[in-house]
């Protein structure tokens, strides 16, 4: 196959590079295309574009196939635990004994949040969402780390990566005791990342709290599948917002207002509360697979579809088995995991999601076993977040080391008006 493609525009005819990637796809090198034709590409939410070159998560929608670094994610899943998956998304590689301690207790010890900053968590009204308070104190904790603001000093940005994987559950945690009126839980030096967030999350007031070993398992099964997902919104904007030179914290901060969006990582929460909507409407299923595909409704089936799967989210699966094992295993019976599954089965036979190749996404499940867990449901794209974050300073710190890396700056068509006066 030629290693060029050839444009034709007008009396000129352009030879625009291919580049060819690990897994064979294919990316037509338009850089040249403004300064040789005064002509631009058009493409509405990128569904064609590509913004980058990247090595760190690979994804075949047809397939249904994630890979971490390439290793599947199914595989990741099986065998590691977050922290794992952190290092892995951060250096490239699984980390050996030594590494993984180093890694691990650095971030254990750094979790502890300034006092201001819990002073700013308790500013919020208790009705705030989580989201709003974890980005203002994403910040807030930035103006405590001056010496973490040079995107550009490796060691700063070593420690701003550290940093934020220690704060964010302590600032999440926090976030929820806050809107439910409890006092903070310092963080326990002797636990580890996921017992010591479900233990700041849930622990009486007096620090008690049994760690089930069942809910860590599952936390950090939705940890590890919530890891990366290559140029996503939230991630694109940590990428968009760190082109700038802005600081860590700063960048993080843009994915996590990303996140929120209901047709982004806010899809989990809503999800929950479109399957509590139909279990209050004598579990109709029919009626809203129905109200999905009207036209003049504006309702969507949350938790379903993909801008890049158009096979079954390999997310979905692994999450879907965890709902069986976690809910048998501590013998609930949630009603939401019912709708959700008999939702599953009408949309997947009906031919307007089966022609659209819609299938159930990460965010479908995720929030039955959260539930099981005990985690409310405004909490739920925190956790996205928390699971998304080495995704983020994985991706910030592969755009500042590209060789091309430049600000992040689209051209436009412009439709306004043309040349007036004011008369
Ligand atoms: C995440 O990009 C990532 O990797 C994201 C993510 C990650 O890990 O970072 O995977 C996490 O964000 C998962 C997606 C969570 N969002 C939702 O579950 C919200 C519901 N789903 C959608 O709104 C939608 O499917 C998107 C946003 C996920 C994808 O949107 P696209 O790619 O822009 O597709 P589209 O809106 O153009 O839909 C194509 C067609 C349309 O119908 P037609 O105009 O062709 O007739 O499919 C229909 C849409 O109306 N459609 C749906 C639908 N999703 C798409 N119809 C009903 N219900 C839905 N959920």
């Amino acid at each position: 196959m030629s290693d060029t493609a050839k444009l034709t525009l007008g009396e000129q005819e352009l030879e625009l590079p291919i580049i060819v990637g690990s897994e064979q796809e294919r990316g037509l090198d338009i850089s040249k295309l403004r300064g040789a034709t005064g002509a631009i590409t058009l493409d509405e939410g990128f569904v064609n574009t590509g913004s980058t070159q990247s090595g760190i998560t690979f994804l075949n929608g047809e397939q249904g196939i994630l890979r971490y670094c390439g290793y599947a994610i199914e595989d990741i899943a099986e065998k590691c635990d977050f922290i794992d998956t952190c290092y892995l998304l951060l250096h490239g590689e699984l980390p050996n004994e030594q590494q993984r301690e180093s890694f691990r207790s650095g971030i254990i010890a750094e979790m502890a949040i300034p006092s201001g900053v819990q002073d700013l968590i308790r500013s919020f009204p208790t009705s705030a969402h989580p989201m709003a308070i974890i980005s203002a104190a994403i910040q807030a904790l930035s103006t405590h780390r001056a010496d973490q603001m040079d995107p550009l000093d490796a060691d700063q940005v070593a420690s701003a990566t550290q940093g934020l994987i220690a704060a964010l559950p302590t600032i999440a945690a926090y976030s929820h005791r806050h809107t439910a009126g409890q006092t903070f839980i310092a963080p326990n030096p002797e636990l580890g990342y996921v017992e010591n967030f479900l233990t700041m999350m849930f622990a009486d007031e007096n620090g008690e709290y049994e760690i089930d070993q069942d809910f860590v398992d599952a936390m950090n099964l939705l940890l590890i599948v919530h890891a990366d997902h290559e140029q996503n919104c939230s991630t694109s904007t940590v990428r968009m917002v760190g082109s700038a030179n802005s600081n860590l914290y700063a960048s993080i901060v843009g994915g996590i207002c990303a996140l929120w969006g209901p047709l982004h990582g806010g899809a989990n929460e809503a999800c929950v509360k479109m399957l509590k909507m139909i279990a209050d409407d004598n579990n109709d299923v029919a009626k809203y697979v129905a109200k999905a595909q009207d036209k003049d409704d504006n309702f969507r089936l949350m938790g379903f579809g993909h801008r890049v799967y158009k096979n079954y989210d390999p997310r979905a699966k692994i999450i879907k088995k965890a709902c069986d094992v976690l809910l048998e295993k501590l013998d609930l019976d949630d009603p939401l995991f019912e709708i959700a599954q008999s939702l599953e089965k009408v949309a997947l036979e009906d031919s307007y999601f089966v022609d659209r190749k819609l299938y159930p996404n990460v965010d479908f499940y995720s929030g039955v076993i959260y539930r099981a867990i005990g985690i409310p449901v405004e909490m739920f794209t925190v956790l996205f977040s928390l699971g998304r974050l080495p995704g983020w300073l994985a991706h910030w710190q592969e755009m500042h080391a590209s060789p091309g890396k430049r600000i992040c700056r689209p051209r436009q068509v412009y439709t306004g008006p043309t040349a007036r006066e004011i008369q």
